[in-house]
């Protein structure tokens, strides 16, 4: 059964400062306090699970532990078709670390080349989970398609926005206005799917 989520204090769960833009985006408006992780020092809890609902739950459940309001998480990535979904649930540090997205992007298109991959689908998926600090959880899934472009194109948005070029579009999610691309997002969908649940 879903519980309903009361406007006041949220905890972003996430160090990531373009999801923490795109959260504050999404819930502000509705009276939402989005408070990152980062800017409460919460440790980042290691991502162990192979799904993103998974690791989406361990870190909304970290933080509404820690701080004892309810916690938001976004756990994602970017499933490429001819990669057999790859790099998926291990995005974030597809080139190691320290995190360098112009080296992921270019790992990608690198393995890409290297099958000779015609088919150059791919998708970004979001898991929004909400966790309450007395243990109920929920999870919303958003995944939005399209294609990779190289090189990349645009100064916006952050990881791998300037290589994805959203179906219906000419232009990569970084060429895009902040507005534009948060309204149809990965995120976004799952945003829509929450908010038809929780408010
Ligand atoms: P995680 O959810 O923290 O494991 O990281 C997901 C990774 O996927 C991020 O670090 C980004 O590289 C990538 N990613 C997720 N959402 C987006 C997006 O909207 N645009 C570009 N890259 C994204």
């Amino acid at each position: 059964m879903s519980r309903k989520l009361q406007p006041g204090k949220l905890i972003a769960a996430t160090h990531n400062k373009g999801k923490v833009a795109e959260l504050k985006d999404l819930f502000e408006p509705l009276g939402f306090e989005v408070v990152s992780a980062a800017e409460l020092n919460l440790d980042e809890p290691e991502e162990t699970e192979l799904t993103f609902e998974g690791n989406a739950l361990i870190k909304a459940r970290s933080a509404a532990r820690a701080t004892g309001a309810p916690a938001l998480s976004d756990d994602s990535g970017l499933e490429v078709t001819a990669l057999g979904g790859m790099p998926g649930v291990h995005t974030a540090i597809w080139a190691g670390e320290p995190r360098d997205f112009y080296l992921a992007m270019e790992k990608v298109e690198r393995e890409l080349n290297a099958i000779e991959a015609e088919d150059r689908s791919a998708r970004f998926v979001s898991c929004l989970a909400v966790a309450w600090p007395d243990g109920h959880e929920e999870t919303f899934r958003g995944e939005v398609c399209g294609t990779l472009t190289w090189p990349p194109r645009g100064e916006m948005g952050f990881g791998y926005d300037p290589v994805f070029v959203p179906e219906g579009h000419q232009v990569t999610f970084a060429e895009l206005e902040p507005q534009q691309k948060h309204a149809m997002s990965h995120r976004a969908v799952a945003f829509d799917k929450l908010k038809k649940a929780l408010l």
